[in-house]
């Protein structure tokens, strides 16, 4: 098979680029992507000399480079992970937002249209809003209505309408997976995990929003990155898949394990997230039922790998913070 990867210099696009290469090497991928200030192009050095990787530097929302590379690649398949991807900067500013993950993702199907290509769109579990703190038995199902928040949230939602409105007006073979917080190697500072380790490295204040309740799902990446392979070789056209691991946790936890782990870190209280979402939860019935997924890395060991390779990979962050990352950094937590 010929896939294209769109995103993949960023984290979740990355490691599913490693994932699938090392687990169909008789693939081809062409990673697109635009290489924005999360796409790093170190990331992807250690399959870049593979014959089988082809890397192109493009915007998604680039009908006329779009339709080159399909022409050129003539793929079996597309997963697009392209996204502008961080809640706070969709806040600070959405245009982006919708030009990236709707406008990119059309002109992606289109591409596909012609020749009735599969589609698999990343999204995630923001589309259906929030849960709240104190009913537990409630989880996100493939049935709960979209309800977004964020401009984040909204763009990615309105992506999946787009979906399925192919499939049902083109007929497009299309299937949508929507996963919970992904946490492991490569994922850029600016969210939660990677932000605290760095930070408590670097002696920087941990700032954590508001109390700190809030409740994410977290799911080890490359448990995501198999869900994603799984649904494109045998997931039911048209459907969505939810993909997540009942491993709910309240961020102050989380930051606290990470102070823990690494013997340092002073936690600071900050001001809240505008239309910060309370709690999500994945039911990971359906994917679980019909294609046999369940996540195999269990948190505890997760993090402690994550934290290990943040520790082991200085040089691959020390070159992101300091770039754009400082002034948005400056923006958003005032100097550090
Ligand atoms: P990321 O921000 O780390 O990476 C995004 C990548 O897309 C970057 O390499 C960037 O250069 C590229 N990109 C952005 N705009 C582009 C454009 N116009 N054309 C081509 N490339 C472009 O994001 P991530 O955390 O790896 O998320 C990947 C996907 O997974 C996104 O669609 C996101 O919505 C979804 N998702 C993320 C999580 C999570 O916890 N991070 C969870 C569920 C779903
Ligand atoms: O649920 C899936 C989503 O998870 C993905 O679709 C998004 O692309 C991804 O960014 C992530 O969104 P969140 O907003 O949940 O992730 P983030 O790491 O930004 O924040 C996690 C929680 O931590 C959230 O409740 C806000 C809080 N937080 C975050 C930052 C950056 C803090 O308390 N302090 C911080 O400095």
């Amino acid at each position: 098979m010929t896939i294209i990867v769109t995103g993949g210099a960023g984290f979740i696009g990355a490691n599913y680029i490693f994932y699938h290469l090392n687990q169909h090497p008789e693939d081809r991928i062409i990673c697109i992507d635009k290489l924005t200030y999360a796409g790093n192009l170190s990331t992807l050095a250690p399959v870049m000399e593979k014959e089988n990787f082809r890397f192109v530097k493009a915007d998604i929302c680039d009908r006329t480079a779009m339709e080159k590379v399909f022409s050129e690649e003539k793929p079996d398949a597309v997963i697009n992970f392209a996204a502008e991807s961080h809640v706070d900067r969709s806040i600070e500013d959405p245009s982006i937002f919708l030009q990236t993950n709707i406008i990119g993702t059309s002109v992606l199907m289109d591409c596909c249209r012609k020749d009735g290509l599969r589609f698999h769109q990343v999204s995630t579990d923001e589309v259906y809003g929030d849960l709240p703190l104190d009913r537990p038995d409630m989880l996100f199902t493939e049935e709960t209505p979209i309800h977004t928040s964020s401009p984040y949230s909204s763009s990615k939602a309105s992506a999946d309408l787009l979906c399925s409105a192919y499939h049902r007006t083109y007929g497009l073979p299309v299937t949508i997976s929507r996963c919970s917080n992904n946490y492991g190697p490569y994922q850029f500072p600016e969210k939660l995990i990677p932000l605290m380790v760095i930070n408590a490295l670097n002696g920087k204040p941990l700032p954590v929003y508001g109390e700190g309740l809030n409740v994410r799902d977290w799911l080890y990446v490359e448990d995501h990155c198999r869900a994603i392979d799984l649904i494109l070789r045998n997931g039911r056209i048209g459907e969505v898949y939810n993909v997540g691991g009942h491993n709910e946790m309240r961020n102050i936890d989380i930051v606290k394990l990470i102070v823990k782990e690494l013997g340092k870190g002073e936690i600071t209280f900050v001001t809240d997230r505008k239309g910060h979402d309370l709690r999500y939860a994945i039911d990971p019935t359906k994917i679980k039922n019909e294609l046999g997924w369940e996540p195999e890395t269990k948190f505890a060991d997760g993090i402690k790998k994550t934290i290990s390779w943040y520790l082991e990979h200085k040089d691959w962050w020390e070159e992101i913070i300091s770039g754009e990352y400082e002034k948005y950094y400056e923006r958003m937590y005032g100097e550090r």
